[in-house]
């Protein structure tokens, strides 16, 4: 029987891409547990499903999840460099899945693949970055809502509902605990130095590591850059955070006096032009940049282009740019988030409560898609609760429960002694 065609490399790569995802799956016991649960209830039977995310062994074993649910589902990458095709094409080949990504895919084929997933007219929508609940946006699209993976989405998302112009309920699955907390900052700090070393193979001991950025995927970096034995640097606009980062131990600075010291820069910030001309033109000859914030706006990529006589890749996802007054400075990745382009994105044992909080949300909002608002809400934290407490039963760990007598001094104001 011919299958079914989709937009992936390479469907030879798919029985290699079957083994990572299992184990991926190993460690993702609590989303192994909701799967289970959806398996003999269905709570998403017959409903249409379009995901745009990054397509890892992770994602896969979330689509799988939602798959035993009882949904249909298309996947559409959520970066054009953030593809595992080995997964893509196990999808596709063992699971009859609708997927459209490619790593390395071109603008005009991201779009073709986010076009693809609202031909199949979703009913939800799970998004990271917000590009596929932008699209539906433009084109008027309704659909019961939609779940929002990371903090860049979210911003724009919450954007969007101030000017009042939100057309269906989002979930900010981002800022739920049991995702930023551990996810953002563990994952990202563990993930991006990843990434750094497998495109250089260089060593950390001693460098100075620029981190733009101390929200919580800045905090975590640091905290691992500083773990692998470098001097660590923050730059920061807020000025809580830049005195955090004080106290945390490490030097902060503005971008301009930092960029005499750096070594590495790494930025995290989810804002635009971070690392621009003025900066670059006063690196240290040898630098190296990566980004791991959602778009690669963050290192003004045309703006060292244009202070450059050459350009050449000299490793995978290694570029030299020689600048016009003789320094070299090196991009990694293409600008792109680093430690899912030349690594695997964050661990499955960070994304097990990331994506069991998604799976959880999808089916909050199928539930309640009659009562809820075109807002953004938060995570229930009953979902937010449910997936710590079954993270931490997998992992072992009993936690004390509050007596009778202690419930009723919380409740209280007379009782201070
Ligand atoms: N974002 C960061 N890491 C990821 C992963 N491993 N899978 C999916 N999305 C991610």
């Amino acid at each position: 029987m011919m299958r079914k065609e989709y937009m992936v490399k390479d469907i030879s790569l798919a029985s290699e891409g079957k083994k990572r995802m299992e184990w991926a799956e190993n460690s993702m016991p609590v989303l192994r547990t909701i799967r289970k649960e959806f398996k003999k209830k269905k709570p998403l039977k017959g409903v249409r499903v379009g995901a745009c995310l990054h397509v890892t062994t992770e994602t896969a074993n979330l689509i799988l999840t939602l798959k035993a649910a009882g949904a249909s589902i298309r996947l559409a990458a959520s970066n054009p460099l953030s593809t595992q095709d080995e997964v893509a094409s196990a999808l596709v080949k063992y699971h009859n899945l609708e997927v459209f990504a490619k790593k390395g895919e071109n603008n005009k084929e991201y779009y073709y693949a986010l076009d693809k997933v609202m031909e199949f007219s979703p009913q939800l929508l799970i998004d990271d970055g917000a590009d596929l609940i932008s699209l539906a946006h433009c084109r008027n699209f309704k659909v019961f809502g939609a779940t929002e993976e990371t903090t860049t989405g979210v911003i724009r998302l919450r954007a969007l509902d101030k000017q009042g112009k939100l057309k269906f309920p989002v979930v900010a699955v981002n800022d739920a605990y049991t995702k930023y907390l551990f996810d953002n900052r563990y994952g990202t700090g563990q993930s991006t130095i990843d990434g750094i070393l497998r495109a250089t193979n260089m060593l950390l001991a001693a460098k100075v590591f620029v981190v733009a950025g101390y929200g919580w995927c800045g905090r975590g970096l640091a905290l691992r850059a500083r773990g692998m034995g470098a001097k660590v640097i923050v730059t920061e606009v807020n000025p809580v955070r830049a005195l955090e980062a004080y106290m945390d131990g490490f030097q902060v600075m503005d971008m301009k006096s930092a960029v005499k010291y750096g070594d590495v820069f790494v930025t995290v910030t989810g804002n635009k032009s971070i690392i621009r001309k003025e900066h670059f033109l006063k690196m240290k000859d040898g630098a190296i940049l990566a980004n791991a914030g959602h778009f690669n706006v963050e290192i003004d990529i045309p703006g060292l282009k244009s202070l450059s006589v050459t350009t050449r890749r000299v490793r995978p996802w290694v570029d030299e740019y020689k600048l016009k007054n003789g320094k070299k400075i090196y991009l990694l990745g293409e600008g792109r988030l680093i430690n899912l382009v030349s690594a695997e994105g964050h661990p499955s044992q960070v994304m097990d409560m990331s994506f069991s909080n998604q799976a959880l949300c999808l089916v909050h909002i199928y539930k309640n898609r009659n009562k809820l608002e075109k807002k953004v809400y938060s995570v229930p934290p009953e979902i937010d609760s449910r997936v710590a407490r079954l993270k931490l039963k997998t992992l072992n760990i009993k936690i004390d429960t509050l007596t009778p007598e202690q419930k009723k001094y919380l409740s209280s104001w007379e009782e201070g002694t």
